[in-house]
This record gives structure tokens, C-alpha cells and sequence, in this order.
């Protein structure tokens, strides 16, 4: 079965969220399940610069008025389809924001455009490939079905949803610029409070719709969650279903990790506490040993709540404990972050950045990852720490609900508690599953027994995997084609 994966992002070409680190990962996992999946990414200067022995393909003379063209590269196991479009990808920044972290104005176009190559690879552009099915993820390729749709192309589509609360809202204007027809913008269309919606006329018209977690899927379809896209969602709840994500156990592995100044497994844990001290001197910490590191990698928007963890810094510090926070994102909250690191020196520090050795750092030496998110799809750090033997304290939502096993009596006494969750989420919700966590780092026995358990938990893609086969299959067989 041929299937074209769409998306503005692929680990470990071009990063800013888990969104890179599924859509990196799930084709090699599919692969076992007898799924080839090509994935088509924009053409961005991180992208370009990697690539070697790229293949050039076909050129588009006017895909929506710009001259693009499509390539073909393999990288790191990986089938890709490159859209190599100077005029709206060939800029500085990253693949969503200008150097100043400000929006690209364009975006419109530079994710509509996106769409419409990979509709038109749909349709049979390229002699000899073409794929029984189309993947679609988040808003930046939401548009690829309307476009199949509108040129009468009826492949099968699966749109995952990682984040509903990016929804590509843009005035009804730009319809003639991105070439739709006016009479979309209307309610079964692309048509969304008065303007139009790209992740709306993705969920109108994909055969099936995917989020990355059982909880999240039902989340979205209610008022608080949904942000708007409930109704929607209630509309097509027969064709929605969650799929818990996997994590890449080569990428995301203690035992091998070249980002760790030591490695470890099950059997050789002590060796954190080393690796520990070497993320306490990154991170200007004080080195004595006694309470627990509480860490957060993460990008800094209001979904990942880390102004709530500052909120609970005085507690942390005064129980002898220390918080390092690693990750970029809104002004504001990076600033208060700061601000308040400013009131504990050496024993809490915020760095404002993005790298991939930092992050691997930080779970292999802190002893505890703490998201507590207001909404959390999937989460994926949380299962790099279970795999890390870093205990995981986390609100209980979405993905992070069903990923973690709250370490309350009973689940102790059955040997399956793997972390700390928190309900309602709120600072005072936060400060409680602190207090657990810091009663339970100074009874060794008990927290080692966490860490094993997080440490055997299962989270590879195997069965993820094999659930996006069977609805790509069931898909291709009730449009009544035979996968190829
Ligand atoms: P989201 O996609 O909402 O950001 P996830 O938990 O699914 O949340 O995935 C986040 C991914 O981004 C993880 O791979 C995490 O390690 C990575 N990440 C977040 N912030 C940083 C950072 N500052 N530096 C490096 N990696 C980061
Ligand atoms: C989104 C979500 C996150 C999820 C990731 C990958 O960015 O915020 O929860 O894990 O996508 O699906």
C-alpha cells in the first residue's frame, strides 16, 4: 500500500513539536505493516541544506502564481517528496515564524500551496506513482483534501489532528489567491465564523479523522476543548478516532543515546546521578545531592501551563528541590520564567532555546519531568522520561491521562504506577503532585520502583502502527480499490 504522508514538519529535517517527531517516525513503523509511505515537506533552508542526491521530479510553472519545483530525496530512512518553492519557503526563521518569532504574513499561501502539490501528486501527477491513500496532519495540510475533492479526486483521506487549536483562520478573501471556488465558504465547507478555515476543510472532506490519543478524541468534543471546532467534530464523530502515538525507541534510547555523557538501562540506573551532575553545571545549579531535579522541556505557549510550575518554584526550593525549565516560545511567559528563576539562583534555572542535545540532557539526568499542561493531545515527553527512568508528574489530560499511571496506593500495590497525575489543573493541583513526588524521591525504594516500572512500560509505535494500517486499509477497501 502507497500512501503520501503531507506535512509542514519531519524529524529529523526540520523540528518544532512532536508533530516532527510522529510524522519522523510512524513511516518506519508502517513500513512493518506493509504501509510505503512517501511524506511531501516543504522545501525550508534546513530542509535544502540536508539533502543529498536529491532526484528533480516534475516543475509546477503556476502553482498558485509561483514557480515551484518537486523533488525526490531519501534521508535517514525516509521516502520524501520535497516542494522546492524559493519565493515562499527559502526565508529566515523557522517553518512558521520570521527571525523575530513574528508569524510569515504568507502563511496562507506557503501551507495552501503545500496542499495543492500534494493534490496534484494525488491526482496522478507523477508518471507511475501515486498513492492509494493521502495522510494529512493539522491545519498546514488540511486544505490537500478540498483541493482533491475540488479537482474530483476521490483517493481516500485520513487527517490527524495534532493540536486543534491551530486552525488556519484566515479571511474569505484569499479564496480566489489559494484558486477555491467562492461557493466553499459555506457551513459544510471551509466557511468558519465568518472567515475560513483550512483545518475546517480538512475535517469536512477526509474519509476518516485521527487525533493522537482515546481522551483527546473525546475532549475535542466538548465547548473547552474543541476551541471552536466542536461542532464540527460532533457532526463527523462517526469517522473520529484516537490514536495514542509511539515514540522512536532508536532516537529515544538511555541505553545508546550519544547525547548522554554516560549510558544506561535498567540495570545500570545509578549511572543518572552522574549525568545529573552534569546537567546541574549546565545549568549553573548547585551540585549537592538532596532533593529531587524537576525539569520541563517544552515549548513555552499557555497549553504546556509552565507558569503554573513557576508558581510553585518557593515550595520546590524550600524542600530542597531544584527546577530547570529548557524551551522557547511566548514572549511573555518566557520573560516570567525568567523573572522568577531570577529569585532562586542555583537552584532553579530557566534557558530559553531549542536543541535536540539539551533536551536528551535533561532526561537522562533530571529525575523528574513535570507537564503540567491545560490540554495535552499526546505528549511526548512524558513517554521519553518513562523511557529515561525520569518519573513523569503530569496533569491529568488528554494524552498525558492515559499515558501515565497515577502511583495512588492501589496502582503501588500492583506494581503499575509509573508517575504523578493532577486534577483539577490548577497551580494548587500542581503543588499537591509536587508534594507526592517529593515524599516519594526521599523513600529510594519507592521511587525506584517508579522508574522501573515507567522504564518497562511500552510505548513503541508497534501497535499505533498497526492501527493507522487498519484504517488505512479499511478505507482503501470501502472506496472499493485493491492497494497496491
Ligand atoms: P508539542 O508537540 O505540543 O510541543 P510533544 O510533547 O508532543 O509536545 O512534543 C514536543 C517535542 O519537542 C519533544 O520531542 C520535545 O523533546 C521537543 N522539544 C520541546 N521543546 C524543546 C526544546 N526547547 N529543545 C529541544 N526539543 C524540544
Ligand atoms: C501536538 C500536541 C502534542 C502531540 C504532538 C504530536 O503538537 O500538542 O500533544 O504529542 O502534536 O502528535
Amino acid at each position: 500500500m502507497k500512501v503520501l504522508s503531507v506535512t509542514s514538519e519531519i524529524y529529523p529535517l526540520v523540528k518544532t513539536g512532536g508533530l516532527a517527531d510522529v510524522t519522523g517516525s510512524l513511516p518506519k513503523a508502517l513500513a512493518s505493516c506493509g504501509v510505503e509511505t512517501t511524506s511531501l515537506v516543504p522545501g525550508y533552508p534546513r530542509v535544502m541544506e540536508q539533502l543529498k542526491n536529491a532526484t528533480p521530479l516534475v516543475v509546477f510553472d503556476d502553482l498558485l502564481g509561483v514557480r515551484a519545483s518537486l523533488l525526490h530525496a531519501r534521508v535517514d530512512g525516509l521516502s520524501l517528496f520535497i516542494l522546492d518553492a524559493p519565493s515562499l519557503y527559502d526565508r529566515p526563521g523557522g517553518p512558521y515564524v520570521d527571525a523575530h518569532g513574528r508569524d510569515h504574513a504568507d502563511n496562507w499561501k506557503r501551507f495552501a500551496a503545500l496542499s495543492r502539490a500534494a493534490a496534484e501528486i494525488a491526482s496522478g501527477l507523477l508518471p507511475g506513482w501515486q498513492p492509494d491513500l493521502v495522510h494529512t496532519h493539522d491545519w498546514q495540510s488540511a486544505l490537500t483534501s478540498v483541493y482533491m475533492r475540488d479537482m474530483g479526486c476521490t483517493t481516500p483521506v485520513v487527517i490527524t489532528i495534532h493540536n486543534i487549536a491551530f486552525q488556519g483562520q484566515y479571511s474569505a478573501q484569499i479564496l480566489p489567491e489559494i484558486r477555491l471556488p467562492a461557493s466553499l465558504y459555506n457551513m459544510q465547507g471551509l466557511e468558519y465564523f465568518g472567515d475560513i478555515s483550512f483545518l475546517k476543510g480538512g475535517l469536512q472532506t477526509a474519509d476518516a479523522i485521527t487525533t493522537v490519543s482515546p481522551t483527546y478524541a473525546r475532549e475535542i468534543l466538548t465547548p473547552r476543548f474543541g476551541m471552536g471546532m466542536d461542532g464540527v467534530l460532533n457532526e463527523r464523530v462517526s469517522i473520529l478516532r484516537g490514536i495514542v502515538n509511539g515514540i522512536d525507541l532508536d532516537v529515544w534510547n538511555p541505553a545508546t543515546d550519544p547525547y548522554l555523557p554516560r549510558n544506561y538501562d535498567l540495570t545500570s540506573l545509578r549511572r543518572k546521578r552522574e549525568i545529573r551532575q552534569v546537567l546541574m553545571k549546565t545549568f549553573d545549579l548547585d551540585t549537592d545531592d538532596d532533593g529531587p531535579v524537576f525539569a520541563a522541556v517544552s515549548r513555552l505557549t499557555w497549553q504546556k501551563g509552565l507558569d503554573m510550575l513557576a508558581e510553585t518554584a518557593d515550595e520546590v526550593v524550600a524542600n530542597g528541590g531544584k527546577l530547570i525549565i529548557f524551551g522557547q516560545g511566548d514572549h511573555d511567559i518566557e520573560q516570567h520564567l525568567l523573572a522568577t528563576a531570577q529569585r532562586y539562583p542555583r537552584r532553579m534555572a530557566v534557558h530559553i532555546g531549542y536543541d535536540e542535545p539539551t533536551a536528551h540532557l535533561i532526561h537522562g539526568g533530571s529525575d523528574a519531568i513535570v507537564q503540567p499542561s491545560r490540554f495535552e493531545p499526546c505528549g511526548l515527553t512524558q513517554l521519553y522520561a518513562l523511557r529515561y527512568g525520569t518519573v513523569p508528574v503530569v496533569s491529568r489530560t488528554g494524552g498525558l491521562s492515559e499515558t501515565i499511571i497515577d502511583a495512588n496506593d492501589a496502582a503501588m500495590s500492583a506494581r503499575v504506577a509509573t508517575g504523578f497525575q493532577f486534577h483539577p489543573v490548577t497551580t494548587d493541583g500542581l503543588r499537591l503532585a509536587l508534594r507526592r513526588a517529593m515524599h516519594a524521591y526521599v523513600e529510594p525504594k519507592m521511587w525506584a520502583r517508579l522508574q522501573n516500572q515507567g522504564m518497562k512500560a511500552k510505548f513503541s509505535w508497534e501497535r499505533s502502527a498497526e492501527q493507522y494500517a487498519t484504517v488505512y486499509a479499511n478505507l482503501i477497501r470501502k472506496s472499493g480499490r485493491a492497494a497496491s
